[in-house]
């Protein structure tokens, strides 16, 4: 049995611990931010908060979170207003939208870790967040609109 907090509630795993952290939220908890892309590191899509570190939900399993805090895209700000999720409106970041839960996850963790990040540090910090749009530039503007 696994206990956890997602978005500051309290759950419990009665599964399998090594299911991935990703089927977990999805499929048990009905959150659906989170999107499954490569399931193996590789794209972003599935990023989520665990101790407020951004991780890779598909190579995150339910026991890794065991005792921990788990905030997805649904938690950032339960009105959808947090200053990243702002900038994503104003700016009409997304094209598609599938990778785009990933990416404000990703960019909220440096926004809380480096509230002052530079252009490169933006850079490298969303470097593993892939965006089949190509939407790259819009994403980068709105996360320097945060922390400009
Ligand atoms: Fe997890 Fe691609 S689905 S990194």
């Amino acid at each position: 049995m696994i206990d956890l907090t997602v978005n500051g509630r309290a759950e419990r795993h009665d599964g399998d611990p090594a299911m991935p952290l990703l089927w977990y939220l999805r499929d048990s908890l009905g959150l659906t931010g989170a999107k499954y892309g490569c399931g193996v590191g590789l794209c972003g899509a599935c990023t989520v908060h665990v101790e407020g570190e951004a991780v890779r939900a598909c190579m995150t399993s339910v026991g890794d979170a065991a005792g921990k805090a788990v905030v997805t895209i649904e938690g950032l700000d339960p009105a959808g207003d947090h200053p990243l999720q702002k900038a994503w409106r104003q700016l009409s970041v997304p094209q598609c939208g599938f990778c785009q839960a990933g990416q404000i996850m990703q960019a909220a963790a440096l926004v809380a870790t480096n509230p002052a990040a530079s252009p490169d540090e933006i850079t490298e910090a969303m470097s593993g967040n892939i965006c089949r749009c190509g939407c790259y530039q819009r994403i980068h503007a709105a996360v320097r609109q945060v922390v400009g």
